[in-house]
């Protein structure tokens, strides 16, 4: 079931202990609303399946930013890995710590990479030549000594979609692997950068853990390599890319299995190991909420149109993703299948084609499952449509952690200009 911590209690869709309908009656619709257990779960299920070797979680920003999120991650300990110096920023906000920050990216300014800096950043992860440039004259200037990895492309198939595979040679992502060693030989004896990791990230909604345990093997090797030759590289991340469960009958990949390969294959190399998990964190720990508008019948096909959007929920319009959606009361009666579509006017706005999804009336609230990743941080305001709220349930409670957009919020820091006046 690729929901986790969301259950029928009695016919009723609840996240932990709160019914769906309760938060819905009191914040509105559409809503994200994430289960802080479950989060909490999967980073535990990743540490301690990891305890045995050296390692560091960096839960990977991108995948849900929301403040309340970050703040759990970062009381249980986990690090961060962002790609952009408003992810930075977030973290701060969020009570995580800079130094157990990780930067990823490959177009990182100049603007970032002195933020970063300033604000005692972990590690910096190179993706050119051109980068560790510039960051090295930035490091100069600022009399700092970051920590640095090269962000190392192993030219591996990871078998995912396209838009997210990051680890053919093909892909803008890292260095070519074999190019990488003469980088770090020619680039160690420049103060003052430190070079202590290799890293690699070779996709995402990765299932077979194969893929990783070859990536590691050749990433291990070119550590072995450099470390050989003097360099003290002392960490080896593996990036984030474990699959989750979208459908009804498709298990998640097994983090206790992952974890497993990897301490296997690390225990004894005197390497600390750093992941930058995301989808497999906060995936299943999330549903977006949503009322269902009108029913309509249409030829041999029925659309039932609901409030949530594409601008909402972008995963089926842009890669053609599943996502399970349930009524949060189960009702009984002749179902049908229908195209839940939102408001927006394309035809590729759609969450789910051809659905069962049981007698939904008018007025009905629905749940679209696994939307705890890459949900709301892809959300736009196409159409002008105010951006979602997003609720974090937590012990028996739940609360806004994020207000739904207001109409002024649709047009801050837009002005009219009537052709006179001053020019700036
Ligand atoms: N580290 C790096 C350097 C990454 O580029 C990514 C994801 C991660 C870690 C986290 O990967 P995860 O564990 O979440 O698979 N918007 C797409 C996914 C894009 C992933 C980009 N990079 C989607 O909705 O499927």
């Amino acid at each position: 079931m690729p929901f986790q911590r969301f259950d029928y209690v009695e016919g009723e869709l609840h996240c932990e202990d709160v019914a769906l309908s309760e938060i819905a009656e009191a914040v509105g619709t559409p809503s994200y609303v994430y289960s802080a257990g479950a989060i909490r779960e999967n980073l535990r299920e990743y540490q301690r399946s990891l305890s045995g070797i050296p390692h560091e979680i960096h839960y990977a920003v991108k995948a849900n930013s929301c403040l309340a999120v970050l703040a759990v991650l970062a009381k249980e300990g986990a690090g961060f890995d962002i790609v952009s110096e408003g992810e930075l920023y977030r973290v701060r906000r969020a009570g995580g710590e800079p130094s157990k920050t990780v930067f990823s990216g490959a177009g990182k300014t100049a603007a970032e990479l002195r933020y970063a800096l300033k604000h005692g950043i972990g590690a910096i992860h190179c993706e050119s030549v051109q980068e560790l440039e510039l960051l090295q004259s930035i490091a100069m200037q600022s009399r700092a000594t970051p920590r640095v990895a090269l962000r190392v492309n192993p030219n591996i198939d990871a078998d995912t979609h396209p838009y997210i595979a990051t680890g053919l040679r093909e892909h803008k992502f890292g260095i070519a692997l074999h190019d990488a060693r003469a980088v770090y030989l020619d680039w160690a004896r420049w103060e003052p950068l430190r070079f202590t990791g290799v890293s690699c990230h070779i996709g995402s909604q990765i299932f077979d853990i194969g893929v990783f345990e070859e990536a590691l093997r050749q990433v291990l090797a070119l550590a072995e390599h450099l470390r050989d030759a003097g360099l003290r590289i002392r960490t080896i991340d593996l990036g984030g890319g474990l699959a989750v469960g979208y459908r009804a009958d498709q298990a998640s990949a097994s983090i206790s299995a992952y974890g497993a390969m990897l301490s296997g294959a690390l225990s004894g190399t005197g390497f600390r190991l750093s992941l930058e998990p995301g989808r497999s964190i906060v995936g299943q720990a999330g549903v977006l909420l949503t009322r269902a508008l009108y029913r309509k019948p249409a030829g041999r096909k029925t659309f039932v149109v609901v409030d949530g959007a594409m601008n909402d929920l972008i995963r089926p319009a842009l890669y053609e993703a599943h996502h399970e959606i349930l009524p949060t009361v189960r009702r009984q009666g002749p179902a049908g299948r229908c195209d839940i579509v939102g408001p927006v006017c394309e035809s590729g706005d759609f969450l789910g084609k051809d659905r069962d999804i049981g007698p939904c009336r008018q007025g009905d609230l629905l749940a679209v499952g696994t939307a705890g990743a890459y949900g709301f941080v892809q959300s736009s305001n196409y159409n002008s449509r105010r951006r979602a709220a997003e609720v974090l349930v937590d012990r028996g409670l739940f609360r806004i952690v994020r207000e739904r957009e207001s109409l002024q919020d649709l047009v801050r820091g837009e002005s009219v200009w009537t052709g006179s006046g001053t020019v700036r």
